[in-house]
């Protein structure tokens, strides 16, 4: 859709927001996707087109828009107040909840997006070690910080394991405090921790590395390595906690980490996040329980507020119940499949990687073990495939595919006829 064809309420919008916002967008989505609403599994934008969506506001929606016990739980909250700055018993019941279904979970601390909590599980890993590197993967997202915007997408990748700055405004001397390597490589992994272990704090690391799964006995070979040399290693489980198993990532993979971070799914559509792990490494943000020089100093104004944590507590409820997970791979494996089989039967070389709560096409025929094996991928091809399907009914993210509990057979049935079309499409 282009300004020209929008309707006008849309169009209007579009014109304020050049005005007033850089780039005429919050900077997730491109400026023509302006959304007015969500339900379910789908969203409705400004000029009233209804989309299947798979976008689900970049995952949080996991059990639906407008989930009406999430929104119970936040009406109810709301005539008692939606933020204190102290501590409540909603952020408490949540931080139970997390350290019930959470492996490595003995301790929790709230913050407000997954950026926080990745920037805190690498402080904790400083206070902890008392040293200041963290080996974090080529292609791994842990949020904005200037330590996570380390060799996330580089158009040329560097030498391993220097990393490359993904972005204008990063201090030239953090590159140097952060060592990279290549995804589902344990030897590489395993030379870079025996050389640096006496300066390493930590290893970061996404257990499903965007859309890449791990490789057998790559989890096991990092859990290992680390335990080894006594370095924390922490789980980014923004995506994966509470959407590839009601654990997480380290109950679908069975690798448990020292240190995780949860956001996304936790909030239930709010805005909150955490770092969750041993009590032992926990301990650092408890200024009784440590030196003043291992303290790590940590506030935030809306930590662990009632309303977020009640939409949270609500969801996980709804997760809790038999049949959930089962239900959502159930509808991944069918898009998945059916997205392969259309794609092989037109002979276009793709693949659909990931898991069946989280997937994508890549444009490629060769096998893709890590991110530079993505590069591989025909990017144009995927970004007119992503195009035709906007205009055919399908809202999602440039690079994924999030499946919600609250997609229909008539959701399915939308979207495999959509891709139909537009692999017919991008034939001819
Ligand atoms: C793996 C991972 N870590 C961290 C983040 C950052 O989370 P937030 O956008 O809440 O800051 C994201 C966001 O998509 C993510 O996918």
């Amino acid at each position: 859709m282009n300004l020209e064809n929008a309707t006008k309420p849309a169009g209007e919008l579009m014109e304020r927001a050049r005005r007033v916002l850089p780039g005429g967008s919050f900077g997730n989505m491109p400026a023509e996707v302006v959304l007015r609403e969500g339900r379910g599994g789908r969203v409705v934008d400004e000029s009233g087109r209804e989309y299947v969506d798979f976008l689900l506001g970049s995952g949080p929606m996991f059990i639906g828009h407008a989930h009406p016990e999430v929104t119970a739980a936040v009406e109810a909250q709301l005539p008692f107040g939606t933020t204190y700055f102290a501590t409540n018993r909603h952020g408490i019941a949540l931080a139970e909840a997390v350290c019930e279904a959470v492996p490595c979970a003995e301790q929790v601390r709230f913050v407000c997006s997954g950026t926080e909590a990745d920037l805190y599980a690498m402080r904790a890993a400083r206070a902890f070690r008392r040293r200041d590197k963290i080996l974090k993967f080529e292609g791994g997202y842990h949020g904005m910080s200037d330590y996570a915007l380390m060799s996330l997408a580089p158009a040329k990748p560097g030498n391993f394991p220097r990393p490359v700055p993904d972005s204008g405004g990063i201090p030239r001397s953090v590159e140097d405090e952060m060592l990279i390597a290549a995804f589902n490589d344990i030897g590489m992994v395993d030379g870079l921790i025996k050389e640096h272990r006496d300066e390493l704090a930590g290893v970061i690391v996404e257990p499903f590395q965007r859309l890449i799964p791990p490789q057998p006995g790559f989890l096991q070979g990092l859990r290992r390595v680390t335990s080894e040399h006594g370095i924390p290693l922490i789980f980014d489980e923004v995506v994966t906690g509470f959407r590839f198993a009601y654990g997480g990532a380290q109950e679908y993979y069975g690798i448990e980490p020292d240190l995780c971070t949860l956001g996304k799914i936790i909030g239930g559509g709010y805005a909150l996040a955490a770092i969750a792990g041993r009590a032992e490494i926990m301990k650092h943000f408890d200024k009784l329980a440590v030196a003043d020089e291992d303290f790590l100093f940590q506030v935030g104004t809306l930590s662990g507020n009632p309303v977020a944590a009640v939409a949270g507590l609500a969801t996980l409820e709804v997760l809790k119940r038999p049949g959930t997970y089962e239900k959502v791979f159930a509808t991944g494996r069918t898009l998945m499949t059916s997205l392969q089989d259309l794609l092989s039967r037109a002979g276009i070389a793709a693949q659909v990687i990931g898991e069946p709560p989280l997937f994508d096409v890549v444009f490629t025929g060769d096998p893709i073990r890590n991110y530079r094996d993505t590069l591989k991928g025909d990017k144009a091809m995927a970004a007119r495939f992503n195009q035709l399907l906007r205009q055919k009914g399908i809202m999602k993210g440039e690079s994924k595919y999030y499946v919600s509990l609250a997609h229909t057979q008539a959701d399915i049935e939308w979207t495999i006829s959509a891709w139909t079309d537009a692999i017919a499409e991008l034939k001819g």
